[in-house]
């Protein structure tokens, strides 16, 4: 990041915790209550990430299952998150998922805020998740430590608003910024071929900006921006910093957690991406010559 023409982008969060307490119920119900209808496609989810407007500022949202995002991101050099939202059931309290959520978080430096959710059940007890949470060193601020908390009902739609409002205030203490002039760069949320348009990938823009047209090196794919889709399936022509879009035009489908590159020259981007496609086709030999000589020891 080049400070001096760096401007704000909007924050990339991911929503963590243990199975139930609510992951998919919550960014359903922000989807919902934030998204604007009359948009191409409605609410209807196209790729694996959506954005939404609070106040005039836009939050990103992945909607990866939390621990593969980190899992299978971090393991491929990708750091994509800006703010984790860890969800806890306030009828169940803190589970191994939610340790496990907690543990992710830190290893890979991303604030974390506690999402204390289904406070409208009868057995819901927040104060025992606060409480639970403290005792894993995510102390509430009423409690003086600075964990933020917001207890909220995926299910009803209450707190929905406390929680984005949360988002950027974080955002803003961590002073999400990026260089939309330069060339575009940033990772894969997940790709697939697709039987009529060939490879597709979903691409999470973390600096620079993607233009149709734009030569592009995608882990050991290459090729350049062909066609370009927003989260509302809608066709654009630009991606600015944290902007999910769906692309194709690549020669091959791309892994999760790769990381990409835009240039100004394609010969530049085949090149680059042939070599590492040979590299990795080395190293895939590499690995199935090992395992046949470890079979043949037995
Ligand atoms: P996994 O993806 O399987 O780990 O689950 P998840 O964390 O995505 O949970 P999900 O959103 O699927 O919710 C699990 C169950 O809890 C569903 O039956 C939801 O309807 C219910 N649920 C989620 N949020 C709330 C809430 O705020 N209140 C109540 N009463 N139920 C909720
Ligand atoms: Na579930
Ligand atoms: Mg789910």
């Amino acid at each position: 990041i080049d400070e001096e023409t760096a401007v704000v982008r909007p924050p990339v969060v991911t929503i963590m915790g243990h199975v139930d307490h609510g992951k998919t119920t919550l960014l359903d119900s922000i989807r919902h209550t934030k998204v604007t209808a009359g948009e191409a496609g409605g609410i209807t989810q196209h790729i694996g990430a959506y954005q939404v407007t609070h106040d005039g500022k836009k939050i990103t949202f992945l909607d990866t299952p939390g621990h593969a995002a980190f899992t299978t991101m971090r393991a491929r050099g990708a750091e994509i998150t800006d703010i984790t939202v860890l969800v806890v059931a306030a009828d169940d309290g803190v589970m191994p998922q939610t340790i496990e959520a907690i543990h992710h978080a830190r290893a890979a430096k991303v604030p974390i805020i506690v999402a204390v959710n289904k406070i409208d059940k009868e057995n819901a007890n927040p104060d025992h998740v606060m409480q639970e949470l403290s005792e894993q060193g995510l102390i509430p601020e009423d409690w003086g430590g600075d964990t933020i908390f917001v207890k909220l009902s995926a299910k009803k739609g209450t707190g929905i608003d406390d929680l984005l409002e949360m988002i950027l205030l974080v955002a803003e203490m961590e002073e999400c910024k990026a260089n939309p002039e330069k060339k575009a760069r940033g990772a894969v949320i997940e790709a697939q071929l697709d039987k009529g348009k060939g490879p597709i990938a979903t691409l999470l823009v973390q600096n620079g900006s993607l233009h149709i047209g734009d030569p592009i090196v995608v882990g050991n794919t290459y090729g350049r921006v062909r066609a370009m889709v927003n989260d509302v399936g809608r066709r654009v022509k630009k991606a600015t910093p944290s902007t999910p879009v769906e692309i194709t035009g690549l020669n091959n489908v791309p892994h999760a957690g790769d990381q990409f590159a835009a240039f100004d020259d394609e010969k530049k981007a085949r090149q680059i991406g042939e070599v590492r496609a040979e590299r990795a086709l080395i190293t895939e030999r590499k690995q199935t010559t090992n395992k046949v000589s470890l079979d043949d020891l037995f």
